[in-house]
Parts: C-alpha cells; sequence; structure tokens
C-alpha cells in the first residue's frame, strides 16, 4: 500500500554518508555505484548550469546534468555522497575541473579571458548545490511557499529552535497537510522545506487529495487523517518518525484522532508537532472558548498533568502510554511540541507532600 521500496537506496546512504570512507564505500558497492549516482544527480538535477558531471566510483565513470557539455565537473562519489549528506566541512580531495582551452588570438588576448565568461559561475552552482549549507529556515518557508514565516504564521523561529539538535540527522518527517488542498498540482512547499532544511532527511507528506509533488527525498501520500487505522499502518510501514507536523484540517477532533494513532510511530526524542491550535478555540472547528476537554489544546494540556504523574503515584507503575512516554511540552502562540521520551523521574520525597 505504501511505496517502502522508496527509500531503499536513500536510507542506509543517508546513514552511512557519516561513517568513515571504508564503510561508505562498502555501502555504495552493495547498493550499486549506478543506484547511489543516481541518487545524487537526482538532488542536482533542477541546476541550470551547461556542465558536466562525471561521478567516478572503483575506476567506472557516470555522467550527469549537460552531458555533452565542455566543462566537466570530476568527483568521486563517495566524495560527492559526504558532500551532500555528510555533516563535516572537509573539503573533496577528489575534486578537478576541466574548462576549455580555447583559442587564444595574440593580438587580443582579453577575448580568452572573456569567452569564459559564466564558466564560475556554472561550477559554483553545480558545486554549492552539491554542499548544501545551513540557510535560515524562515528564508526556505518563503522561498518554496508555505505559510509558516512571512504570512499568516510566525512558526519558523520556533521550528529552527526545537529541530536544532536534529537537523544534520538521517531523519523520518512526516507532515500532515500538504497544501494546496483540492488541486493535485499545488502545494508542497513545507515538504520541500524541510526537504532543504533536513538535508538528511526523508520526508513525507499526507494529504486527501493525490498531490503531483516530487522531491528526491520527497513522498507524497494520499490519505485521511481522520483515519486511525490507516495512520497506524503507515507509522509502521514507513516510520518510525523523528518529527512529525499536524498542519492538516484543524478540527479538534482530526486533530486528537492523528495524535493518538501515530505518536506511538514517533522514534524516542522525537517531536510531534501540532500547528494551528487557535481552531481549539474556535466552535466551529470543534473548539471551545475555553479550550478545554474535548479539543485539541484540552488534550494537550492534559498531558501537563501526566508529566508530572509522579508527584501523585508510582512513575514506574501503570499511567497510560501517554503519560509513560511523552517527557517534554512547549506550547508558543498557537504551536506546541510534544516530545517523546521515558517519563519516569522520581516524585518528591514522600515527607515533603504533607509538610505544609
Ligand atoms: C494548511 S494546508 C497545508 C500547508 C502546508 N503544510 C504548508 O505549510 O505549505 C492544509 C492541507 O491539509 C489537507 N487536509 C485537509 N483535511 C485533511 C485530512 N482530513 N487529512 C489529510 N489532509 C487534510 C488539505 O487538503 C490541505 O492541502
Amino acid at each position: 500500500m505504501f511505496d517502502t521500496e522508496r527509500w531503499a537506496v536513500l536510507a542506509p546512504l543517508l546513514q552511512a554518508a557519516t561513517a568513515g570512507r571504508d564503510l561508505l564505500d562498502d555501502t555504495i558497492r552493495r547498493l550499486t555505484p549506478a543506484a547511489v549516482a543516481r541518487a545524487v544527480a537526482d538532488e542536482i538535477k533542477d541546476i541550470k548550469a551547461d556542465v558536466r558531471l562525471d561521478l567516478r566510483f572503483d575506476g567506472k565513470i557516470t555522467s550527469h546534468l549537460t552531458t555533452g557539455a565542455e566543462v566537466v565537473i570530476a568527483l568521486d562519489l563517495a566524495d560527492a555522497v559526504r558532500g551532500l549528506y555528510g555533516t563535516d566541512e572537509r573539503p573533496w580531495p577528489s575534486l578537478a575541473v576541466r574548462t576549455p582551452e580555447g583559442e587564444v588570438d595574440p593580438a587580443n588576448p582579453g577575448a580568452w579571458f572573456r569567452a569564459r565568461t559564466g564558466i564560475g559561475p556554472a561550477v559554483d552552482a553545480v558545486l554549492s548545490a552539491l554542499r548544501p549549507g545551513s540557510e535560515d529556515l524562515g528564508s526556505l518557508a518563503v522561498a518554496f511557499g508555505s505559510d509558516k514565516w512571512g504570512d499568516l504564521h510566525w512558526y519558523t523561529q520556533h521550528y529552527e529552535r526545537h529541530f536544532a539538535r536534529l537537523r544534520t540527522e538521517p531523519v523520518r518527517v512526516l507532515e500532515i497537510g500538504i497544501g494546496g488542498y483540492d488541486d493535485p498540482d499545488r502545494g508542497g512547499g513545507s515538504l520541500r522545506m524541510w526537504q532543504r532544511f533536513f538535508r538528511r532527511g526523508l520526508v513525507h507528506g499526507l494529504d486527501t487529495t493525490a498531490k503531483n509533488v516530487t522531491g528526491p527525498r520527497l513522498m507524497a501520500i494520499q490519505g485521511d487523517q481522520s483515519d486511525a487505522e490507516f495512520l497506524d499502518r503507515l507509522g509502521r510501514e514507513l516510520g518510525p518518525f523523528d518529527v512529525i507536523v499536524d498542519d492538516g484540517s484543524h478540527l479538534n477532533e482530526h486533530v486528537q484522532i492523528s495524535f493518538h494513532a501515530l505518536f506511538p510511530h514517533v522514534r524516542s526524542g522525537g517531536l510531534y508537532v501540532v500547528e494551528d491550535l487557535q481552531t481549539a478555540y474556535w466552535p466551529n472547528w470543534g473548539g471551545h472558548p475555553e479550550a478545554g476537554h474535548g479539543t485539541s489544546m484540552g488534550m494537550l494540556k492534559s498531558f501537563v498533568d501526566g508529566l508530572n504523574r509522579a508527584e501523585v503515584g508510582d512513575p514506574r507503575g501503570g499511567g497510560s502510554y501517554l503519560e509513560r512516554n511523552i517527557s517534554g511540552i512547549s506550547f508558543h502562540h498557537n504551536i506546541a511540541f510534544v516530545e517523546k521520551g521515558l517519563n519516569e523521574e522520581e516524585g518528591g520525597p514522600a515527607f515533603l507532600r504533607t509538610l505544609c
């Protein structure tokens, strides 16, 4: 039902990119150099540059981008993988760039230099794409057309803070709500934003509409966030996820169904984020001005008491699944971050409870 084969090459490659060179080479051999070279080429296929990229591995070369171009960037495949998905700032020891010699007119040598105009920017465009930097998430939201910053919402500042420790990890991300509503060709802004932000991330989007949103590390899934059975299957087949973001219908009932179905599929140390919590206060969306029991905010508020259950009982015995596995909650305007982790800290000493 889900395209679980989609990540067969990428998932192990993203892991191996930060390993030692021998392990990375072994992984490339196991996945096949041709498949790995395709994954690398897929990351930079939108670069418009009259440049050929030659990727070398075990003495064999595959050519990519503009295969007939005179300007050639040659790189070991493992170096390219490390540049794209690695985390260190090591140079590319195998990098070589061949440019056309051209004819030099001794009477007008300046013409030789002028003829080379554009080579530098073209080579730089390819090499920059092969070593993505750490762009600001707000700028990425605006660039890719998500409303998480710059218009309507101001969420990316909070995401930056809470996701900082995950940014360079090989994370699995799921966002409910791809955007563009019933238009298959619209939306995908935030998925593209996450794909860039998490350079080692595999990004999944869920929407009721089948979406034509593609990317080297993107998967669009059609389904309904109010279908708990479907969500559980999705979690079992494509999870566990390090990050889940609910930016779907924002109906209070849906938010709660999704949370209960998907939170078990968040990895320990991961985060479940709920956006647009203003609807918890709006009756037309299933909310209430007090945002109590039955609303999405009411559900999240109840987790706060769960965090401190050791003060009224035994932290190691009993307690619901959520009480035992939510280790932190952060609230900001209209957005909450729920942290998954063991909640088994001891309560205060018994004598203190009766002291006052
Ligand atoms: C606000 S948009 C998402 C915007 C996107 N996350 C972004 O930041 O660019 C909400 C999306 O949720 C989808 N949606 C609405 N109800 C849904 C449901 N029950 N299950 C899944 N997706 C739903 C809509 O089709 C719409 O595309």
